[in-house]
């Protein structure tokens, strides 16, 4: 088959999307249409120049402004119908997709608004499509600790049991004082899934394994730099979130060249493909295993990338069995 029809077919997962990343722009500029919100009332083509992003803390700044423009229980369930649609018409069985939820706390709405909005948009798609969706929700470590435990109170008290795990992300700022919240949420059945070595080196990555038990890395680039962490991982099968677009847009590499990718699949580390905040930047779950191909790797070793998925996602394993 041609390459684009090999990666159509290819039955994908998605286990580091941002849901309000997944935004498309003509969604926000109605959401800010719908809101009256006049800083957003703007053209596609000036959302598209706004998505050209200096440095990551520029990222996240636009980031949080982007989503600013979900107010009520209806936007979210539009963000979360678009969004696993778009998932889905991929080839994409299985996802899970993380929700910055401190974010939504700081702007005083509700988490009963938040996870009901998910969750009608979520039994919607599933109901169309094969497709099974998982939440995580997300706190912003550069807001604090405290923001942190009232993020995961929220979770404890108002999240559905399609909630699977428990995700730091935001500036990447140093993971031990987090301990005790991980440790919280474990205890309660959630995955431990933070961002960690995205754009910080070895030491984040470290305090991420040994502080918060991550189950999964997400990015993880900056590990390369220390070997014995590398053996860690390559030892422990630790699975590692990649985004090489993601990286590119944030700034977090200088070129694709200069991606890790290709290194750490020689390193023997469980390497999976995903797309962070695709529309932000310019990709999708496919566009990331066309960018894959760009950096070297052959169909073999993007299959096996979609493959590391299945083993890596936190699916059922009856679900799992019928992923592969
Ligand atoms: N929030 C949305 N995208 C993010 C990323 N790539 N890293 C950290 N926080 C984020
Ligand atoms: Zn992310």
């Amino acid at each position: 088959p041609s390459f684009e029809d090999f990666l159509a077919a290819l039955p994908k997962v998605e286990l580091h999307v941002h849901l309000e990343g997944s935004m498309q722009p003509a969604t926000l500029l109605a959401l800010a249409d719908k809101h009256r919100i006049s800083d957003l009332q703007r053209s596609l083509a000036e959302i598209r120049s706004w998505y050209e992003f200096r440095d990551f803390d520029h990222f996240l700044e636009v980031y949080r402004q982007a989503v600013d423009v979900l107010r009520d229980d209806d936007d979210f369930a539009l963000l979360a119908v678009e969004v696993i649609r778009a998932l889905a018409r991929q080839n994409v069985r299985y996802a899970e997709v993380n929700f910055s939820l401190s974010d939504h706390l700081k702007r005083g709405i509700p988490a009963d608004v938040v996870f009901a909005g998910l969750e009608r948009g979520r039994e919607q798609v599933e109901a169309e499509h094969d497709i099974t969706i998982r939440w995580v929700p997300d706190f912003a470590g550069d807001f604090g600790v405290a923001a942190g435990q009232a993020t995961l109170e929220a979770v404890l008290a108002h999240g559905p049991a399609s909630v699977l795990g428990f995700s730091v992300g935001g500036l990447e700022v140093e993971r031990e004082p987090f301990g005790d919240l991980f440790s919280r949420a474990r205890a309660h059945g959630l995955r431990s899934l933070p961002h960690a070595g995205e754009t910080e080196g070895p030491d984040r990555v470290w305090s991420a394994i040994h502080a918060l038990g991550a189950d999964r890395i997400g990015h993880g680039i900056g590990s390369m730099r220390d070997p014995a962490l590398v053996d860690y991982l390559r030892e422990q099968q630790l699975p590692l979130d990649v985004s090489p677009t993601s990286n590119l847009c944030t700034r977090s590499v200088s070129s694709l060249e200069e991606h890790p990718l290709p290194y750490m699949l020689d390193a023997g580390l469980l390497v999976t493909l995903n797309s962070d905040d695709p529309p932000m930047f310019g990709t999708d779950l496919t566009g990331e295993y066309r960018t894959a191909a760009r950096m070297g790797l052959d169909r073999a070793t993007l299959a096996q990338l979609a493959r590391n998925g299945v083993h890596a996602g936190f699916a059922v394993p009856a679900r799992k069995t019928a992923l592969v």
